[in-house]
This record gives structure tokens, C-alpha cells and sequence, in this order.
């Protein structure tokens, strides 16, 4: 199997590994909540995920891109936007600070899933932009 197609399944995999992370942890703002802390219940487990989707979609991105000669379409640069945005908003729902309301963190979580949603269309569209 060539590079570039290992890379990509790697990448696609971590891509599910974190939308199963973000829907499960979802959750932890809804159900169990305490005070304006999300439930804690497996916290450990949806923090390595989560950084364990983040940290494989980025070198598996960025190996692609170097394996692409760069050569990508404009909606790429869209994707990039979308994600750190997804990235920025998840640090916000999640962040260990009691000064962030709960409802603050669900609208974190609410950007953050709106992202990912944008995200999987503009990858399963890739729209041309004139
Ligand atoms: C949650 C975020 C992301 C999702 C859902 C996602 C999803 C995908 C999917 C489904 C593909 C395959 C598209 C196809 O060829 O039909 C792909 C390809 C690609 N992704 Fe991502 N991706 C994400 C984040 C990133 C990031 C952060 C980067 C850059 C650092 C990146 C760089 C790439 C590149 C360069 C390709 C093209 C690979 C190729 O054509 O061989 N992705 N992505």
C-alpha cells in the first residue's frame, strides 16, 4: 500500500475517533453536570482521545500536504479556518475554570459541532469557488 494512501486512512480514522469523542463528551454538559464544571465521569479517557484524534489528524494533514507538494484546492483553506475554530471552541467547553458558565461551554460545544458538521460537507462536496 503507497504512503499516501496509508496516510489518508490513518487521517480518516482519527477523523472518526473524534467525532465519537466529541459526541460522547458532549454529553458530560448536559447529564451529571456539576455547578459549572461538565460531569466528570471518564474526563481522562475523552481528554486522551481527544488529544490523541487532534494530535494524529494534524500530522496526518500535514504529511499529506507534504506528500501533495502543497498542490491543494481552495476549499482547503476553509477546512483549515473550520478547524481551528472546532479546536478553539472545544478548549473552551472543556477548560477547567469555574469562571466559564455552563452555558458558555454549550455554546462552545454548540460551534464546535456546527465546525465539524462544515467540515465533513466541505470535504464530501469540496466546493469550487470559481
Ligand atoms: C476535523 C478535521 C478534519 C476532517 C473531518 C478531515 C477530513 C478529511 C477527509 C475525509 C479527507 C479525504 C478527502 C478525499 O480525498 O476525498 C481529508 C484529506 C486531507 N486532509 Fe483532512 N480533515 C481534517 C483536518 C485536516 C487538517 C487540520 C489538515 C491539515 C493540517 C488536513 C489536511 C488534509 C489533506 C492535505 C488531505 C488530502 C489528502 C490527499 O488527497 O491525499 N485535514 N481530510
Amino acid at each position: 500500500m503507497d504512503l499516501q494512501l496509508t496516510v489518508k486512512i490513518v487521517h480518516m480514522i482519527s477523523v472518526t475517533l473524534l467525532i465519537a469523542v466529541v459526541i460522547a463528551r458532549g454529553f458530560t454538559l448536559f447529564i451529571g453536570v456539576q455547578g459549572n464544571q461538565p460531569n466528570p465521569v471518564a474526563r481522562k479517557l475523552f481528554v486522551a482521545g481527544q488529544h490523541l484524534a487532534m494530535t494524529l489528524i494534524i500530522l496526518t494533514g500535514l504529511t499529506s500536504l507534504v506528500i501533495k507538494n502543497f498542490a491543494v484546492q481552495p476549499w482547503f483553506y476553509a477546512k483549515v479556518i473550520l478547524f481551528l475554530v472546532l479546536f478553539s471552541s472545544l478548549l473552551k467547553a472543556y477548560k477547567k475554570d469555574d469562571r466559564i458558565l455552563l452555558v458558555q461551554r454549550r455554546a462552545g460545544f454548540t460551534i464546535a459541532v456546527v465546525a465539524l458538521v462544515a467540515i465533513i460537507g466541505l470535504v464530501l462536496i469540496k466546493p469550487n469557488f470559481g
